[in-house]
């Protein structure tokens, strides 16, 4: 059959890279795609926001399959108009992409199905989010304030004090750094512990956890610098084990398919839950509607099933027949950045040293291919993934692929994995 994937980032170039090994897919397309995926799919420029346009070009070509990575799409409803059209598309519809388009839907749904996370309370005017924070001890803090809606990653704000609570505040409903996203906002509890992505696959009425990966979400080493999109990963999480595993089974996933069932709620997709692990216990931080960036390239590396037989399990809600095969490997993921990232950065340097990987596999994020050269085109360049018979091999594997790859401003972590 032919597919087509929907995004730009290394997710998508990873999710390509695997679909490209199933023995059932001839052709991949991929709308608009990134310089590295050119060498997978055939890449076409259509916006993203113009749903219309994407369904045109799927009916025009025969496409059999639709999968989308980015959660823009899913919150504005792309499944459903899919749907409509009677066209097969991998994600959750609008129903179910809320919960990672309304922060504040999401922490009412985790309260009413008693799923664990921090307590918290929702702010609609800015007097009020001000009175509650003039109220607040110094016992209290931190405190965490979040943009109700989608804000590119960015609509957290840690507030160590008053000061910082009453600035995160200004920001979030005052000056509106997030639009509308901040018209409503959360005050929430801070969690002090340790952070794991888990990713899992729901045909609506089962939840399959993929392997776990832990991602490095700070720009620098030893977890300085402000939040990115993810500067690293690893899989499987050495703090992820089997006692937590459990509890997570029980409080969470299956509170998640009752949530489902007694909302009514047809979750078909990517179900992606950010963790703390806080003393032992796990509690949830958010949930997102898609595969995480750059976990899927550390998880996609790992897995050994056909990836478009999941994907059609959870479509056709087989999910609990199906048998989900890994490499014992360790899987490490390092993003090469533009010198700036998250803040502003340029573009348009040359990407020298991509011929002479061998050991590691490469994912492009924001790259772009003129006259068979690479250059760089985004914040997050490359993902570079390594796989060892053990973790420190799979590190040592991919730091030595990471120096042999350069552009001006090169930019990462040193200390992924360890
Ligand atoms: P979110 O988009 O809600 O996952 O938040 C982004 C990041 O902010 C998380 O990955 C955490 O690092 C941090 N964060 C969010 N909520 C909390 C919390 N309640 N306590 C501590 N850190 C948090
Ligand atoms: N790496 C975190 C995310 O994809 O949201």
């Amino acid at each position: 059959m032919d597919i087509l994937v929907i995004g730009s980032g290394g997710r998508e170039h990873a999710l390509i890279w695997k679909l490209n090994q199933s023995n059932k897919i001839e052709n991949i397309y991929s709308i608009p795609g990134n310089g590295g995926i050119t060498n997978l799919a055939e890449t076409v420029n259509i916006s993203l926001d113009n749903h219309e346009k994407i369904i045109k070009f799927v009916k025009e070509n025969n496409i059999e399959l639709t999968i989308v990575g980015p959660e823009l799409p899913l919150v504005k409803g792309i499944v459903d108009k899919f749907q409509k059209e009677n066209l097969k598309i991998f994600g959750p519809k609008k129903e179910g992409a809320i919960l990672e388009g309304s922060k504040l839907y999401s922490k009412n749904f985790m309260e009413k199905y008693n799923i664990p996370t921090a307590k918290h309370i929702e702010i609609k005017e800015y007097n009020i989010g001000l009175n509650y924070i003039e109220e607040l001890n110094l016992e209290d803090y931190p405190i965490v304030l979040k943009a109700d809606g989608l804000a590119a990653g960015k609509g957290v704000i840690i507030a160590r004090d008053k000061n910082e609570a009453i600035e995160g505040l200004d920001r979030l409903m005052k000056s509106k750094d997030f639009g509308s996203s901040g018209e409503k906002i959360i005050i929430e509890e801070y969690l002090d512990g340790i952070e794991a992505s888990l990713i899992c696959l729901c045909d609506g009425k089962t939840i399959v956890p993929l392997e776990s990966v832990k991602d490095y979400k700070k720009a620098f080493n030893n977890d300085l610098g402000l939040n990115t999109g993810g500067m690293g990963t690893y899989s499987p999480n050495k703090y992820y084990t089997e006692e937590i595993d459990d509890k997570v089974r029980q409080k969470i996933l299956d509170n998640i398919i009752k949530g489902f069932e007694k909302e009514g709620i047809e979750y078909k997709g990517v179900l992606f839950i950010g963790l703390m692990l806080e003393e032992g216990e796990p509690k949830v931080l958010e949930f997102n509607a898609r595969f995480g960036d750059p976990e899927t390239q550390a998880l996609m590396i790992r897995l050994e099933t056909d990836l478009l037989e999941l994907i059609e399990s959870v479509l056709e809600g087989t999910l609990d027949k199906q048998e989900i095969k890994w490499s014992d490997k360790p899987s490490v993921c390092v993003i090469l950045a533009s010198e700036g990232y998250p803040l502003g950065y340029e573009k348009g340097k040359k990407i020298n040293g991509l011929e002479c990987i061998e050991n590691s596999t490469v994912f492009h994020s924001g790259t772009k291919i003129t006259n068979n050269k690479f250059y760089t085109n985004g914040g997050r360049v490359l993902g570079v993934v390594g796989l060892g018979d053990t973790l420190e091999k799979a590190i040592e594997t991919v730091y030595e692929d990471v120096r042999i790859i350069d552009f001006e401003g090169k930019q990462y972590r040193t200390d992924i994995g360890m």
